[in-house]
C-alpha cells in the first residue's frame, strides 16, 4: 500500500469531540477510555487534501469564499467517475453539513404535527430533527434477519398511506446497520413514496464508503421520476475525514424543489469556507487512489473485527458491514441490561463505542453497540482485546 493507515496519530491535543480528555471525562466519567464511537476516522486525510489546505493556509487571508465553479465541477466529476451518476453543476446546493440540509428538507416538506418516516435503528440525530421541530415520528423498524437487516415494506406502505406522512428520511447506505441497499430495495421504497406523495430526503453521506464487492446506488439514478422527487445529501466529509471543515454537496435534480430549498436557505447567506472549498476540490480531483486503498484497509479491518469476535467473544454477534466504517455489534445473548453493558464497556473494558440505545430508543438498540473501526489495526486490536478481557473477567 502506498498510504500508511497503520500509523497511529495522537489526537488527544487536537480539538476533537472524540479524543479531548476533558470531554471524555465529561461524557464517560473517565478520561483514559479508548474512544471507538463518533463517526470520524483516526487516519490523516489524503495527502493531496492536506497539501491543498496547507497551501491555502499559507495565503494568510481568509475572507468570504463563494460556491466556486471548480468546487461544483469537482463534485460533478466525482459522482460520474465513482458512481456513474450524471449531475449538473447547478443541481448542487451548499449547506455546512448534511444535518442542516436534512432539517431544511424537513421544514420544507412538513408542518408541525406531520409525520416523518425513518427506519430504526438509525443515526440518532434524525430523532432530534423530528422532535425539535414539532413533527412526529413514523417508525419503520428494520427487520433483523440473522444480523442482516432488511426493510419492512408492508409496514412502510401502511405508514406512507397515512395522509399525515409527508417525508421519509432514507439513510443509504445505512448507519448503523451497514447495509448498502440494493437497487430492488431502493426501487420499492421509491415506488411506495411516489404512490403516496411522500417526499424523500436521502442521506448518502456514506455513499463513497461502500466496501467491495457491494455497490452504492445513488437514489436519483433509479428513474427520472424519482430523481424529481428527492433531495440527495452527499459530502466528502466521511470519505476524506473532513467533518471539521463543514462541507457538503446537496444535490437536487428538480428545479422546483431546488428553488424552494435555496429560498429556505437564502437568509443564512452561507458559503463554503476557504478550507472546505480547497479540500473538496483536491479530494474529488485527486483522492481516488487514496480512497481505494482506504476501502481495502477498512475491508481488512472489518474482517479482522469479525474474526476476532468469533474467536474471542463467541456470544457477541457481528456481521461484516457492506458499507460505512461502523460495526453494529449484538451483545443481546449475554443477557445484560443496556445499562450494565454500557457500564462494563466504559468502566471495565475502558472502551467507548456508541451506545446502541441512542440509535433505537424504542428498544431496537438495546443490547447493541456501534463500534467505529476506521482506525489503525493496532488501536482496533487494543479495543477488542480490552472488551474481550472485560467480558471474560465478568464471566460472560
Ligand atoms: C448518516 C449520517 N448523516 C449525517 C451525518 C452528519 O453529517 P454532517 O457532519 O455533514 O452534518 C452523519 C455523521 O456521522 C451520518 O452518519
Amino acid at each position: 500500500m502506498k498510504y500508511d493507515f497503520d500509523q497511529p496519530i495522537d489526537r488527544t491535543r487536537d480539538i476533537s469531540i472524540k479524543w479531548s480528555p476533558a470531554l471524555r471525562r465529561q461524557m464517560y466519567g473517565e478520561e483514559d477510555v479508548l474512544p471507538m464511537g463518533i463517526a470520524d476516522m483516526d487516519f490523516p486525510t489524503a495527502p493531496a487534501v492536506a497539501r491543498a489546505i496547507q497551501k491555502r493556509a499559507a495565503h494568510e487571508t481568509y475572507g468570504y469564499g463563494y460556491l466556486a465553479p471548480e468546487f461544483l465541477d469537482a463534485c460533478v466529476e466525482w459522482q460520474r467517475r465513482r458512481h456513474g451518476w450524471e449531475i449538473q453543476p447547478d443541481w448542487i446546493v451548499y449547506t455546512p453539513g448534511v444535518n442542516m440540509a436534512l432539517v431544511c428538507a424537513l421544514e420544507l416538506y412538513t408542518r408541525p404535527g406531520d409525520r416523518v418516516i425513518i427506519q430504526s435503528p438509525v443515526y440518532y440525530p434524525y430523532y432530534d430533527y423530528v422532535s425539535a421541530t414539532g413533527r412526529r415520528l413514523a417508525l419503520n423498524p428494520l427487520l433483523n434477519r440473522e444480523g442482516r437487516y432488511e426493510m419492512n415494506f408492508a409496514q412502510l406502505e401502511e405508514l406512507a398511506a397515512d395522509p399525515g406522512a409527508k417525508l421519509m428520511i432514507l439513510c443509504s447506505p445505512h448507519n448503523p446497520v451497514g447495509r448498502a441497499w440494493t437497487r430492488e430495495e431502493l426501487e420499492r421504497v421509491g415506488r411506495i413514496c411516489l404512490d403516496h406523495g411522500v417526499m424523500l430526503a436521502v442521506d448518502e453521506i456514506h455513499g463513497d464508503l461502500v466496501l467491495p464487492p457491494h455497490r452504492h446506488i445513488p437514489f436519483a439514478t433509479l428513474s427520472p421520476e424519482l430523481a424529481e422527487h428527492c433531495i440527495i445529501c452527499t459530502s466528502p466529509s466521511k470519505t476524506f475525514n473532513l467533518a471539521g471543515l463543514l462541507v457538503s454537496d446537496i444535490i437536487i435534480p428538480s428545479d422546483e424543489i431546488r428553488a424552494a430549498f435555496q429560498k429556505k436557505m437564502s437568509p443564512y447567506y452561507l458559503w463554503p469556507g476557504n478550507f472546505g472549498t480547497v479540500a473538496q476540490i483536491a479530494a474529488y480531483r485527486e483522492g481516488d487512489e487514496w480512497l481505494d486503498q482506504l476501502l481495502d484497509y477498512l475491508g481488512e479491518n472489518a474482517r479482522f473485527l469479525d474474526d476476532f469476535i468469533r474467536r474471542n467473544m463467541p456470544h457477541v454477534r457481528c456481521r461484516v458491514p457492506e458499507a460505512t466504517y461502523l460495526a453494529w455489534l449484538d451483545f443481546r445473548a449475554l443477557g445484560l441490561s443496556p445499562e450494565a453493558l454500557w457500564d462494563l464497556m466504559l468502566h471495565q473494558a475502558k472502551v467507548a463505542p456508541d451506545n446502541g440505545v441512542l440509535f433505537g430508543p424504542q428498544g431496537e438498540g438495546d443490547g447493541f453497540l456501534r463500534l467505529n473501526f476506521a482506525c489503525p489495526r493496532s488501536q482496533l486490536t487494543l479495543a477488542l482485546t480490552r472488551m474481550a478481557h472485560a467480558l471474560r473477567a465478568a464471566g460472560l
